[in-house]
């Protein structure tokens, strides 16, 4: 799969391609924790932002979810690249578009919980740490933000 024929898209919550993102979610987020999504976990999703890339045959390969804290804030959770797609500059390329969506929409900072064993990622998408360690979903996480 080529980078250059990703393609970046806002999906409607609830739509098909949503329920594709949940699937992804769960499979690179949830399952390996022993977790998984319950429609309760879901329905807050409604104001939040829903972005993801897309390859050459509109198959989901990537997503992440933006939560507004305020008008200037932003949070980005939820970042998943399909297992074999990992480690190609996918999960950089969305965080990047999302960065630049969330500015368009006016907002002046982005901030995280990343799990430390990603933290590197974060780090060189210049993400600083903020706070942490911390135990969420049972595991190690970091607060980090970075000014858009
Ligand atoms: C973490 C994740 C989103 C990164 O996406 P990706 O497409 O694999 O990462 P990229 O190829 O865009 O990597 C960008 C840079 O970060 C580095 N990086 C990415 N994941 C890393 C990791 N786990 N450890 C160390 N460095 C990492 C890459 O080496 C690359 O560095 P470079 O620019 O010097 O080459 C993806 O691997 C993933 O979905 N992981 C499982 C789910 C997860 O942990 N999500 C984050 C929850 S907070």
């Amino acid at each position: 799969m080529s980078r250059s024929k990703l393609s970046f898209r806002e999906l409607a919550f609830e739509s098909p391609a949503y329920f594709e993102s949940i699937k992804l979610r769960d499979r690179i987020l949830r399952k390996p924790l022993g977790l998984q999504f319950k429609p309760e976990d879901l329905v807050r999703e409604g104001s939040d932002y829903h972005l993801a890339l897309m390859d050459e045959n509109a198959k989901l390969i990537a997503c992440l979810v933006l939560t507004p804290i305020d008008k200037e804030r932003v949070r980005m959770r939820q970042v998943a690249v399909e297992e074999s797609a990992q480690g190609r500059g996918i999960g950089r390329q969305l965080v990047v578009k999302a960065e630049s969506f969330a500015r368009k929409k006016g907002y002046r900072e982005m901030s995280c919980h990343a799990r430390s064993v990603v933290l590197p990622f974060y780090l060189k998408m210049n993400y600083k740490i903020v706070e942490g360690p911390f135990t969420e979903v049972g595991i190690e996480h970091y607060k980090m933000s970075k000014k858009l």
